[in-house]
């Protein structure tokens, strides 16, 4: 039907006879003449009818918005002092002859320029229509390109695209499994893929030596605005390869598509050890635009009388550490009260501070709730060991060592942003030498990646103290948000027993739930590694959104539902019966 599109037109076509398609994006009555602006997916052109044309200025009289036309028009110059320099068609208008209506619109549900009036629950109901404004094109429009842009990086660096299931066993990644019900095997369910780890694994096994999906993932877990139950992940496999050359092909991957699309030199990513960005920064994730670190000061404070820190100050698994903001000074006792409470949402059960006022007066010159209990002797060193100045406040942290970093790790995110402390655009980095494990709440252990992750020592040292032992895993990290991780797998049946051990799966439990891997394990098994990057968290990072819904054509809610096709829905009486499936009393339908 049309010969351009609309938000392509340009000087160049002056002159020429045109055929547009697109929507009524606004439709003004000038006295006399009718503007249509009139919208594709390339942009918006203005159309201008006059009079003269009768039948056509009639139609444009009677279109409203989002209505479906077909317009045969000249395109000309703007005429002097109305040219638009914030359109891209701006110095060309369409002088319409035909207008054509292919399809009505009833009036909106809303405006499209209006969407910050109205909730994100009607924009997801009517996500068609949300789907229309620019700003949502121009992020789907990106998201296809970077996937374009993956798939040609990797099929030119040799990766094969192969397909792994959707209906298949559970995946462990940590979250809980979605779960479908099997017809043909009465009582049985698939589940659907958190990752396609181990089938990844199989395809080295099979000899395909370098693999990649943009493959689609599924995890029940708890929502967060970077986390959605169905995500995309650009998923990567290789064979013999050790993690220098794993991290160096991704990272020349991710630095290449930021050159690309956003004109940005990442330059070359720093590597920082899991245990140095827990202590520096209180975070697995650290944002190293942010200049503040935390600092340890329980070994100045073991003598003290005042227990809430000299208590965590003696305690091997507690910390006690301060994060100086430079020029914190000046923050309200009620802003302070705020990040109080602020930090309790991770535990903390309070937040001490100093602010220093005049570091020439000693203790005098310090205005705070603890430097009566800490003494002047502790409260200076303390001064010293920060670097502090007149002007700064300093934070404290004192608990179990998990409290104090989640929370001051938080706090540190946090002010940051709130005093724009932030130094730069883009921080990535590698975080590597990563534990294989940590402890559980309920006094257990869990892999901290997946329990297919190699571990730095042998199958003896592991089982002999599971809790010191270092994996080969990587993950990268760009502004304090985990793009993506990996890590080098094990290919050898006995450690892989011996990792299932420490988690307390027994031979047997193993056997049964991952028996199939096992086996490949015993036939030939290279040594390989990969990893996986969040394909929409990388769209929200590159398009500067701070909610994973925005990148997502279709996403679900924060209570995992689709608004706009009400799933999940009920399912009638004899699916359930042909499933075998019968539902408890209380939700019966
Ligand atoms: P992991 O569990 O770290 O590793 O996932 C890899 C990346 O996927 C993204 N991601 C998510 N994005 C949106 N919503 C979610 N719910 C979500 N969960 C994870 C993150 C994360 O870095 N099989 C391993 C990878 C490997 O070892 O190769 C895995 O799945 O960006
Ligand atoms: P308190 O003696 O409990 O009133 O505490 C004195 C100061 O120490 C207050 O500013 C508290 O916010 C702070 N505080 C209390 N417990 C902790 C903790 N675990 N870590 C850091 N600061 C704390």
């Amino acid at each position: 039907m049309r010969s351009h599109y609309c938000g392509d037109l340009r000087v160049q076509q002056v002159g020429e006879e045109i055929t547009l398609v697109g929507w009524v994006h606004r439709r003004r009555d000038h006295g006399g003449v009718i503007f249509l602006d009139v919208r594709d997916r390339e942009g918006i052109v203005q159309v201008v009818f006059d009079p003269d044309r009768a039948e056509s200025f009639a139609i444009a009289d009677s279109v409203r918005n989002e209505y479906v036309i077909e317009i045969k028009g000249l395109v000309r110059n703007r005429p002097n002092g109305t040219v638009n320099p914030e359109m891209g068609t701006g110095e060309i208008e369409v002088l319409g002859k035909e207008l054509i209506v292919l399809n009505k619109s009833e009036t909106p549900p809303f405006q499209l320029d209006d969407h910050q009036q109205v909730s994100e629950e009607v924009r997801l109901k009517n996500r068609f229509m949300d789907l229309r404004r620019p700003e949502m094109q121009q992020k789907l429009r990106l998201r296809a390109q970077v996937s374009s842009y993956i798939r040609n990086y990797l099929d030119t660096n040799g990766f094969l695209d192969i397909e792994t299931p959707i209906l298949t066993r559970a995946t462990p990644e940590g979250a809980r499994d979605y779960i479908v019900p099997s017809r043909t095997h009465e009582g049985s369910f698939f589940a659907l893929p958190q990752s396609p780890q181990l089938f990844k694994q199989l395809l080295m096994v099979s000899g395909f030596d370098r693999y990649y999906q943009i493959a689609r993932c599924f995890r029940d877990e708890d929502l967060r605005a970077d986390r959605q139950p169905e995500f995309t992940q650009i998923d990567i496999e290789m064979s013999f390869m050790d993690q220098d050359e794993i991290m160096a092909v991704t990272e020349k991957m991710i630095s290449g598509l930021f050159q690309e699309k956003l004109s940005v030199d990442l330059g070359e990513f720093p590597r920082m050890t899991y245990a140095d960005a827990m202590l520096r920064f209180g975070s697995d994730k650290p944002d190293l635009r942010n200049p503040m670190e935390l600092v340890d000061v329980g070994d100045l404070m073991a003598d003290i009388e005042f227990k809430v820190f000299a208590g965590p100050a003696n305690d091997a698994d507690s910390r006690v550490a301060a994060l100086k903001v430079p020029g914190g000074a000046t923050l309200t006792r009620k802003l302070i009260d705020e990040y109080t409470k602020f930090v309790s949402i991770y535990g903390a059960r309070g937040l001490a501070w100093i602010k220093v006022n005049d570091l020439a007066k000693g203790a005098q010159g310090l205005q705070s709730p603890i430097v009566k209990f800490l003494g002047e002797e502790v409260a200076m060193k303390i001064m010293a060991r920060l670097d502090a100045k007149d002007g700064d406040l300093v934070f404290f942290g004192a608990d179990k060592t998990n409290v104090v970093n989640e929370a001051l790790g938080a706090l540190r995110n946090k002010v940051g942003v709130d005093l724009n402390m932030l130094t730069c655009e883009w921080a990535p980095l590698w975080v590597v030498d990563w534990p294989m494990f940590e402890k559980t709440s309920d006094g257990g252990i869990t892999a901290i990646h997946h329990p297919f992750t190699a571990p730095s020592c042998t199958a003896a040292e592991l089982e002999a103290d599971p809790l010191a032992a270092q994996s080969i895993a990587y993950d990268m990290v760009l502004n304090g948000c985990e793009l993506g991780g990996g890590s080098i797998r094990i290919h050898q049946g006995d450690m892989q027993k011996a990792v299932f051990r420490c988690l307390g799966i027994s031979d047997e439990e193993a056997e049964e739930k991952f028996g199939f891997l096992l086996n490949a394990l015993k036939f030939g098994a290279p040594p390989h590694g990969g990893l996986a990057f969040g394909l929409d968290r990388l769209i929200m990072l590159m398009t500067g959104t701070d909610s994973i819904r925005e990148v997502i054509a279709f996403p679900k809610t924060q209570t995992a539902a689709c608004p706009l096709t009400n799933a999940p829905g009920v399912v009638s009486n004899e699916q359930l019966k042909e499933l075998n499936i019968k539902l408890r009393e209380k939700i019966k339908i």
